[in-house]
């Protein structure tokens, strides 16, 4: 049975219903409002109840209180509709609970960092870039023309062997494989020869790939960082000069460096630049194995043939060039005993730098 219904009836709905509705938005749960809207405005409603009874009443007073109850229930809706968008807006709906505790700890953020390679590869190059040298990249995929011939190593040259290749699955008109990972980072030398003229003086750091079986020492795929300067007059003492400043602003002054003689096919005379073992102390490990010695650089004046394949004129142009691996440098640096803990991704390794 409906109750009586009259002005004050109705605004007493509309008083305590507008009560209600504002601790149903002090709950800040999207369930409280739904539970205030069933309760005033459902289907078995207060208000819904009360206007059923509007036929129970004369005419006249039908209208009358007929339009008050319909402004009161239009006025309601809008408020509940507001209620919605704004909670829906609200920055405290992080879940249906009353309150937000401060108390609870915090998830822990966890920042990324650059692997020690590339941290290492940016501290070379900005040692020498206040040298003067410019920094470059070149393709990792590489044409046998840039990696072996244009640097003195014709096909069939026994000197090929130094560089166990990984050749790409591609051969020219005549058979032969042209395309390989490249070995060294060497073929930046002819390919930046080419292309510019003295004076040079270019870094290329980048990755390289070797068919060769690993050890402490030895990945089959790893960084180097070429150097190469062309000019008038560079002589070997710029070459020694150069290396012995970069050692001594990376490693500082009490670190020891070996020149000895070496072969590369593309610089005469060659040289293989070695440091005394971080582990050690030059005394021989398992690291060194047994000499004392990491071995962190090839060196050497460039080849004149090279000169002379690229268009220089060795009678007026020298240079030098230089291939260090980077891995080896982050060792010596870090006292890491195997390079293979480099690209294992093992993050217990990688989070120490
Ligand atoms: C070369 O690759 C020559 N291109 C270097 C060069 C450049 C000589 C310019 C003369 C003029 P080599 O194979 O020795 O040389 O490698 C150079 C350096 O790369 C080594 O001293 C070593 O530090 C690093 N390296 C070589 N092989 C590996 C390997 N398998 N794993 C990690 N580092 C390596």
């Amino acid at each position: 049975m409906p109750p009586a219904i009259d002005i004050e009836t109705l605004n007493n709905i509309r008083d305590s219903a507008l009560r209600d509705l504002a601790d149903a938005i002090n709950a800040t749960s999207s369930q409280s409002l739904e539970a205030w809207h069933t309760s005033y405005l459902g289907r078995k409603g207060i208000l819904t109840n009360v206007l059923r009874g509007l036929s129970e009443l004369p005419i006249e007073e039908r209208k009358k209180i007929g339009t008050i109850s319909n402004k009161i229930k239009t006025f309601l809706e809008e408020k509940y509709h507001t209620a919605i968008q704004s909670q829906a807006t609200s920055s405290v709906t992080l879940d249906d609970s009353p309150f937000f505790d401060v108390t609870l700890p915090g998830r822990e953020v966890i920042i990324g960092r650059l692997h020690p390679t590339t941290q290492i590869v940016r501290e070379i190059s900005q040692i020498f870039s206040t040298m003067g040298f410019e920094s470059v990249e070149g393709p990792e995929v590489e044409l046998d023309t840039f990696n072996f011939e244009m640097l003195n190593i014709p096909q069939d040259h026994p000197a090929r062997d130094m560089w166990d290749t990984m050749w790409i699955d591609y051969t020219d008109t005549d058979g032969n494989y042209p395309m390989l990972l490249r070995t060294h980072t060497s073929p930046m030398q002819a390919r930046i020869m080419k292309d510019r003229k003295p004076p040079i003086r270019v870094l290329v750091p980048g990755k390289c790939y070797r068919y060769e079986a690993t050890d402490a020492t030895h990945e089959w795929h790893f960084y180097q960082i070429e150097g190469l300067a062309v000019g008038k007059d560079i002589s070997f003492s710029h070459l020694k000069g150069t290396l012995y400043e970069f050692v001594r602003r990376m490693f500082g002054n009490d670190r020891q460096i070996r020149f000895r003689c070496d072969y590369f096919p593309f610089v005469e005379p060659g040289v293989e630049i070695a440091m005394d073992c971080f582990s050690c102390n030059g005394d021989g490990c398992r690291i060194c194995k047994g000499s004392g010695w990491i071995e962190i650089l090839g060196a050497g004046m460039v080849h004149p043939n090279v000169l002379m394949g690229v268009g220089y004129d060795p009678t007026e142009y020298t240079g030098f060039a230089f291939g260090m691996g980077v891995e080896r440098i982050a060792m010596l640096r870090h006292g890491i005993d195997d390079v293979r803990l480099f690209y294992n991704n093992d993050i217990r390794f990688l989070e120490q730098f």
